[in-house]
């Protein structure tokens, strides 16, 4: 499927889903007129806040004297923990995360006191004054050894099926080793910001950049020690969250709650790129040590896999970003006996995070690298090796966490991208190539994606909506997801608007907010449209329904007589446009707004053994790349990607296409050239654009070919659509094994490439060189 032409708010057309609408703030965004929270006027007598961070990775605080921090110009306040009236944690799930450091220090970067001054230059000048003294204590600084040390943040999770021991054994060949991958900043182009305000009776409202209004508002009632109805947060939009303010906003939203709350004034607290890199977490990078047993033609016999990840200095969401590694390590492929396990290790680093993917690509992408490798050792073509593995669609059709895989697509869609993309006759122009080319050497490679869609907690999987109808006929929703550029806004709004037969002008989706839809789940998971687009549906279909049977009693015709469509309504034989129906409705006294509710259906999840059914449905990809590498530099660069991707019955191709675009090149980022460096004493050193590189125009493809698999989701979701925000992340795992097939063919294919993720220039030529001397 593709996408002829992209539609303005007055379309010709009916059809309010599958049309590439606009994204709702597309004119705003480019214009640089879209209200982020540091946009909005400040109210008179708004203060600044910067924060005060520690500057070593894990060690008591022997004095902190602040006095030349009080005294500097401009300075209001000072805060420590000692100020916060209740309790000292903004953990998402255990409460092991400090707000303000208490007695102990566990990375550099973490916030030790809040300097509070009229101008954000002055705050951020007098922060820098703080006098600490430390008493050093032993710091883990990587996976490595947080596994040697069996320091975990949480117990280690584990899950089996069959007996991959037995299996190993006996398996005619064996692949042993172990691969490690980075983290990832999150890189939002909007930092962390909150600004609090200071309401009547110890109540605030708070402005917040976070993917989780409803965790902001409790998390800020618990350390402030109000209830959440005193607790107001809005979000109208985020410049980018990524997983990055699903947790990891609230520190910001409860130092501003408590100034704002003390001092009795609006306070802004907006960090800088510098601060936000030393203080936030990031993608879990993750160490792995496996051993796949496999016959000869590659089938895969059974696996043992033992993860670590790189959690940081506390849980955070680390437990079911492990979970969903361990959930996504069997990729798209059967696995009859397996022994996983992860251990969530802990570091005295910044405590990693939600990062798009959510631990998925983590455990994909050692199962990748591995049939790269076992293709390979076989001399086989990796496609081959991948397609005798990939689930069945009768048998060979249950995960290792036992739910029966029903909607698999993986077969037709790997195949229809396999001739699209050419892939065979370039492989072997590839070969051609690199025979001849002593210097430059290209590479190829075909790598599918099968990604769960569901929380992992059951719970999570709830949402509302609230819709409005006016007298005038226009329509305001409010639901609980978040927009952070994906599109919700424009998708939920399609689906209000097909639901009451209104153009998209008659509808506005109005900011996030706990007053409007209560306890609400994160916008993550890629859960966003899924959840809220079916509960706004359910508040619009009861509308419509009261809707229906005014129009029906007022000409006296059947309810299935009654259309709504291109604002009229159809009534018998009569028309009337939407905005007279609704005014007879409101003379009627008939009520014309509504809650909608919805709950993800036949979900459970054993969180111990890790078994159940924790998906909804599987969202399905495959993306092909061909490299060019550099030997002398190590340089590499994408010549062209292919990539065919499933989002069920597409709502709008042209946000899902957007969406499929920017997952690749971002996860493109995390594979070749964003490194995260820390030095030995645990400083980050890489903490702005000049020293940590994603991905620019420049290095996206020349010829970069996305197209939406056609196909529909067979579950029942919102309109047969897919969640679409994640699962592409996993689609340029092609990129990395491409490279390695260029780095492989200096040794001509015969040595394994030592190269880790990412494959920066200089792990490339240092991968390169190890196989010239091993030749
Ligand atoms: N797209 C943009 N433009 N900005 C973002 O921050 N976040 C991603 C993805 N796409 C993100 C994005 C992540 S991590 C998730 S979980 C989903 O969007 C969340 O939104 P959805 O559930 O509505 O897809
Ligand atoms: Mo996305 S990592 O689930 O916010």
């Amino acid at each position: 499927m593709k996408i002829d032409s992209i539609d303005h708010l007055n379309t010709a057309t009916a059809q309010r889903v599958g049309v590439s609408f606009l994204h709702e703030s597309a004119d705003l965004h480019v214009s640089g007129t879209a209200t982020y929270t540091d946009d909005l006027p400040e109210l008179q007598g708004t203060a600044h806040i910067a924060l005060g961070l520690s500057e070593k990775a894990h060690a008591r605080l022997l004095e902190v004297d602040l006095d030349a921090v009080r005294h500097a110009p401009g300075v209001i306040a000072v805060l420590t923990v000692a100020d916060i009236p209740a309790a000292n944690n903004c953990g998402p799930i255990l409460h092991d995360d400090p707000i303000l450091a208490d007695s102990v220090v566990h990375y550099v970067g973490q916030p030790i006191f809040a300097v509070i001054a009229k101008s954000h230059d002055q705050a951020r000048r007098a922060a820098r004054l703080g006098k600490i003294s430390y008493e050093e204590l032993p710091a883990i600084l990587t996976p490595q050894e947080a596994k040697a040390a069996n320091a975990g943040v949480l117990p280690l999770m584990s899950l089996k099926q069959g007996d991959a021991r037995k299996a190993l054994e006996s398996a005619p060949h064996r692949l042993q080793g172990t691969f490690q991958c980075n983290g990832q900043e999150q890189f939002y182009l909007e930092g962390q910001i909150s600004y609090a305000v200071p309401k009547e009776y110890g109540a605030v409202h708070i402005w917040c950049s976070t993917q989780h209004p409803s965790e902001m508002q409790q998390l800020v009632a618990h350390c402030l020690g109000v209830g959440a109805h005193k607790v107001h947060v809005e979000c109208r939009r985020m410049g980018g969250g990524f997983g990055g303010k699903e947790s990891q906003s609230a520190l910001y939203a409860c130092v501003a709650s408590v100034a704002a709350v003390k001092l009795q004034r609006p306070i802004k607290l907006r960090l800088d790129r510098d601060d936000d890199f030393m203080i936030t977490g990031k993608r879990h990078g993750f160490y792995y040590e496996y051993d796949i047993g496999y016959d000869d033609e590659g089938r895969l016999l059974g696996a043992r896999l033992d993860m670590t990840a790189n959690s940081g200095f506390s849980a955070d969401l680390s437990g079911p970003v492990a979970t969903r590694a361990i959930c996504h390590f069997d990729n798209a492929y059967y696995l009859s006996d397996v022994d996983m396990s992860a251990l969530c290790g802990r570091t005295n680093t910044q405590s990693n995070t939600a990062f798009r993917g959510f631990g998925g690509p983590q455990g994909a992408l050692v199962m990748e690298v591995a049939l790269d490798t076992i293709a390979r050792r076989l001399g086989k073509d990796p496609l081959d090796v991948r397609r005798i593995n990939f689930y069945g669609k009768e048998d060979r059709n249950v995960t290792p966490y036992d739910q029966t895989v029903v909607d698999n697509i993986i077969h037709e869609l790997v195949a229809e991208l396999e001739e699209s993309s050419e892939y065979r006759q370039r492989r072997e122009h590839i070969r051609q190539f690199n025979a001849s080319s002593p210097v430059l050497k290209k590479g190829l490679a075909l790598t599918p994606v099968k990604f769960g869609i569901s929380f992992n907690v059951p719970a999570f999987n709830q949402a509302g909506a609230l819709v409005h109808v006016y007298r005038d006929g226009t329509v305001l929703v409010n639901h609980g997801g978040t927009e952070m550029g994906q599109g919700l806004n424009t998708k939920v709004a399609q689906v209000v608007a097909h639901e009451l037969g209104l153009n998209l002008e008659h509808i506005r989706v109005t900011a996030t907010d706990t007053t409007k839809v209560a306890n609400t789940s994160a916008t993550a998971a890629s859960t966003g449209t899924d959840l809220n687009g079916k509960a706004a549906q359910d508040a619009a279909y009861q509308i419509r329904q009261r809707l229906t049977t005014v129009a029906a009693q007022l000409f006296s015709v059947e309810e299935s007589n009654v259309k709504f469509e291109r604002g009229q309504v159809q009534i018998g034989d009569q028309t009337m446009p939407f905005f007279q129906l609704v005014e007879h409705a409101y003379q009627a006294r008939v009520q014309l707004w509504s809650d909608g509710f919805y709950a993800t259906p036949g979900l459970h999840w054993d969180s111990k053994v890790m078994k159940g059914n924790p998906f909804y449905y599987f969202s399905y990809g495959a993306a092909v790349a061909e490299v060019l590498i550099d030997t002398l530099t190590g340089e590499s660069r994408l010549l062209r990607a292919d990539v065919l991707h499933d989002v069920g019955k597409s709502i709008n191709p042209a946000l899902d296409i957007g969406q499929v675009e920017g997952a690749f090149i971002q996860g493109m980022g995390w594979l070749t050239t964003e490194e995260l460096v820390w030095n030995a004493q645990g400083k980050l050193t890489t903490h702005a654009p000049s020293t940590y590189k994603i991905p620019a125009i420049s290095d996206c493809p020349i010829d970069f070919r996305v197209n939406l698999f056609d196909g529909h989701n067979a579950m029942d979701s919102i309109h047969r659509s897919k969640a679409v925000g994640e699962p592409p992340l996993l689609l340029p795992f092609c990129v990395f094994n491409a490279i390695r097939d260029a780095v492989a063919s200096v040794g001509n294919y015969q040595i394994e490439p030592e190269l880790n993720a990412p494959a920066t220039a200089e792990a490339v030529m240092r991968a390169v060189a190890a196989i010239r001397k091993a030749k």
